[in-house]
């Protein structure tokens, strides 16, 4: 088992100010922050970020949001970090989401939904390296 995982703080989140509060709470859950920067994604870029939702109705809309803003990217530690930085965010769907999970606090919508996890070990190392070089990871 990884003790690491991956996440974006997305662009609804940021633009409405949530950034600090859903750092200060990763760090308040026991996750280390390995890597940790602001950028912004490129159409292009999100497409292939999240090229596993290509077929899906809701793919273009998905690249349009992630591509329309800054966002925080981030390599968290904790032991068992995708399934407990999963249960820390919450459903997608921030209705159906958990009370006090980041999902129901900050989340919009379906679609703008505040954070991102990664599902598995695989994915999280995939997506920790998109975004971080060796020399970025402490
Ligand atoms: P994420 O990958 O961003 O952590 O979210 P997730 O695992 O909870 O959900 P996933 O099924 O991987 O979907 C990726 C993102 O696509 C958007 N989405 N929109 N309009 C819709 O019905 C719909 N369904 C999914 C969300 O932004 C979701 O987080
Ligand atoms: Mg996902």
């Amino acid at each position: 088992m990884s003790n690491r995982t991956f996440t974006m703080i997305k662009p609804d989140a940021m633009r409405n100010g949530h950034a600090g509060a859903i750092i200060d709470r990763f760090i308040k859950e026991g996750f280390r922050i390995v890597a940790l920067k602001q950028t912004k994604l490129s159409a292009e870029k999100a497409g292939e970020f999240y090229a596993v939702h290509k077929e899906r109705p809701f793919y273009g809309e998905l690249v349009d949001f992630m591509s329309s803003g800054v966002i925080v990217a981030a390599i968290l530690e904790k032991e068992n970090a995708v399934a407990a930085f999963r249960e820390l965010i919450g459903a997608t769907n921030p209705s159906q989401a958990a009370e006090g999970t980041i999902r129901k606090l900050y989340a919009t919508s379906v679609g703008e939904n505040a954070v991102h996890g990664s599902d598995s070990d695989e994915n999280a190392k995939i997506e920790g390296s998109f975004f971080f070089s060796g020399l970025e990871q402490f």
